[in-house]
């Protein structure tokens, strides 16, 4: 028998279509009259895709689809294995990455034994996308198990849907904004805030099951549009992981892995593990988790994962509307910057009275502030009122506590201005010398930010930034420490510029 290969797959497609190719593959491969070298399970879903857009019925985009890699589906995986609950769902499953990598982990009896008892449930739109996830898991385990598997093709979102009691979810649900609202949707508050299809999922999944692992953008855990789902999110308790999108990034930034290698997806992700243990409210939050590709492998490990993450179950209210994001040796930084800040940012500045200072929009790894005026895109302007606080905003900004408190409560690409304006102020715990030592050094910055002037390409201009030596952010940062009463060597506050998780060593990089 001639082996199945791509050619004959983009002319089935021609003839018969995507669902009749994939139907004849599947019944084939079930049935042990197949051949083909790249026709086999651990492919499919590229393939998949690969046949999806050569339809071009429609874009991956479109649909929100960012498939699992493996490595991050085995972790995620492990983690639900942990968790309570009878009925295992995977939620917009697609072919099957998250519960395929969660059988690999239980094990093949257990897998045949959770399936027989009737415990599996798929949920997804895509009838062939679920089709191929059902063959796979029957090719793997066996055929019996056909019947015994819980299909539902379905919108997750309408109401008649509901999730099995006693049940635990794994999902990366779909990443979509919402243009118009299901009929059969129940409106809540977090679709009409948010109007992101991925909260919509996670509230669902969050309310109806007993425990669950998600994997989704990043956005919901600071964003001031998912304010109700962290409410919501107060009733429960968990763990959640957030990863930076560089320099390496979760999705790979890779569309087809080995037959094509576009640039794909390069969201910031997160997955939130909800273990609903006894008595306990809220959620403990890693840091920002910033990695290098070739460190990959050693980060995508569940008990070096859990190591990073403090131990401080957030909860949200009215005065604190975000989750923050903080090493766990430096949450007693930020609990003495917080108690020892007696106002925000936004009190002693605006955006014309008062002397000038610039600020670029976008940071990579550090902020700036600047006196002169930088010849670029995208900066701000800020305008301190009180002329004698001038040079202890300027150095706030040039401080690691500035670029630290944008990790902390954002960390995107810009640095918004309602992030700048929330900054804690201490101006009033700055002893007469430690104001006198900040005038001196802003001084000395200002006199040489000519000297440091760099540049870079972007949008077809030279876009003009400071990169001050960090010289003077340790000097900053130290005499801040003093101020607050924090006893810790400022080195500590390294690993919040550095580019890799197991160095604190700062990039090269400078926007
Ligand atoms: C990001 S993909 C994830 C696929 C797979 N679970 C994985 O992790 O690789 C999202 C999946 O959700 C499905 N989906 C999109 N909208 C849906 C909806 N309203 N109800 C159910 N599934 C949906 C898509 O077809 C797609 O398979």
């Amino acid at each position: 028998m001639a082996k199945y290969i791509m050619e004959n797959y983009i002319n089935d497609i021609d003839k018969k279509g995507l669902d009749k190719t994939w139907h004849s593959i599947l019944s084939k491969t079930l049935n042990n009259t197949f051949e083909s070298d790249i026709f086999v399970i651990d492919n499919f879903g590229e393939l998949y895709e690969i046949g999806l857009e050569h339809v071009n019925k429609i874009s991956k985009k479109e649909m929100g689809k960012y498939y699992t890699p493996k490595d991050v589906a085995i972790v995620m995986a492990k983690w639900l294995k942990t968790l309570p609950g009878e009925n295992v769902c995977d939620v917009g499953c697609g072919v099957g990455n998250l519960i395929l990598s969660y059988f690999e982990i239980i094990g093949k009896d257990e897998t045949i034994k959770l399936i027989n008892n009737g415990n599996l449930y798929l949920y997804d739109l895509d009838k062939i996308a679920l089709d191929i996830c059902k063959y796979s898991i029957a090719i793997k385990y066996g055929k019996e198990l056909l019947k015994k598997i819980k299909v539902r093709h379905c919108d997750f979102l309408d109401k008649k849907i509901k999730l099995p009691k006693n049940s635990k979810v794994i999902a990366n649900p779909p990443y979509f904004k919402i243009k118009d609202y299901g009929i059969n949707w129940k409106i809540t508050k977090v679709i009409n805030d948010s109007k992101e299809l991925y909260s919509a999922f996670i509230e669902k999944i969050i309310t109806q099951s007993s425990s669950s692992v998600i994997i989704t953008p990043y956005s919901f855990i600071g964003s001031g549009k998912f304010y109700s789902l962290r409410q919501i999110m107060n009733n429960y308790n968990g763990f959640i992981v957030s990863f930076d999108n560089v320099p390496g990034n979760i999705f790979n930034g890779r569309k087809h892995g080995i037959f094509n290698s576009n640039v794909g997806n390069s969201v910031r992700a997160a997955i939130t593990v909800v273990e609903n243990k006894e008595n306990i409210n809220g959620f403990r939050i890693s840091p920002l988790i910033r990695f290098k590709s070739e460190e990959r492998k050693k980060m995508l490990n569940n008990d070096y994962l859990y190591k990073l993450i403090n131990d401080r179950y957030q909860t949200v209210n009215n005065h604190n509307k975000s989750f923050y994001k903080c090493h766990k040796d430096l949450l007693n930084i930020l609990d003495s910057w917080e108690n020892n800040s007696n106002e925000k940012l936004g009190n002693i500045i605006n955006s014309n009275i008062g002397q000038k200072i610039y600020l670029p929009t976008t940071c990579r790894y550090f902020t700036v502030g600047s006196k002169k005026e930088l010849n670029r895109d995208g900066k701000r302007i800020i305008c301190v009122i009180d002329e004698k606080k001038y040079n202890y905003v300027y150095c706030m900004l040039n401080s690691t506590f500035a670029y630290w408190y944008w990790r902390l409560y954002d960390g995107g690409i810009n640095c918004p201005l309602t992030i700048i304006n929330s900054i804690p102020i201490f101006y009033d715990k700055l002893t007469e010398k430690q104001r006198k030592e900040i005038d001196n050094i802003a001084t000395e910055m200002q006199n040489n930010e000519e000297k440091y002037l760099v540049y870079k390409m972007n949008a077809g201009k030279n876009q003009e930034n400071i990169k001050f030596p960090i010289k003077y952010r340790n000097k900053i940062n130290k005499i801040f420490f003093e101020a607050l009463g924090i006893n810790n060597s400022i080195e500590i506050f390294d690993k919040v510029h550095s580019s890799s998780l197991f160095s604190d060593k700062e990039c090269d990089d400078d926007e």
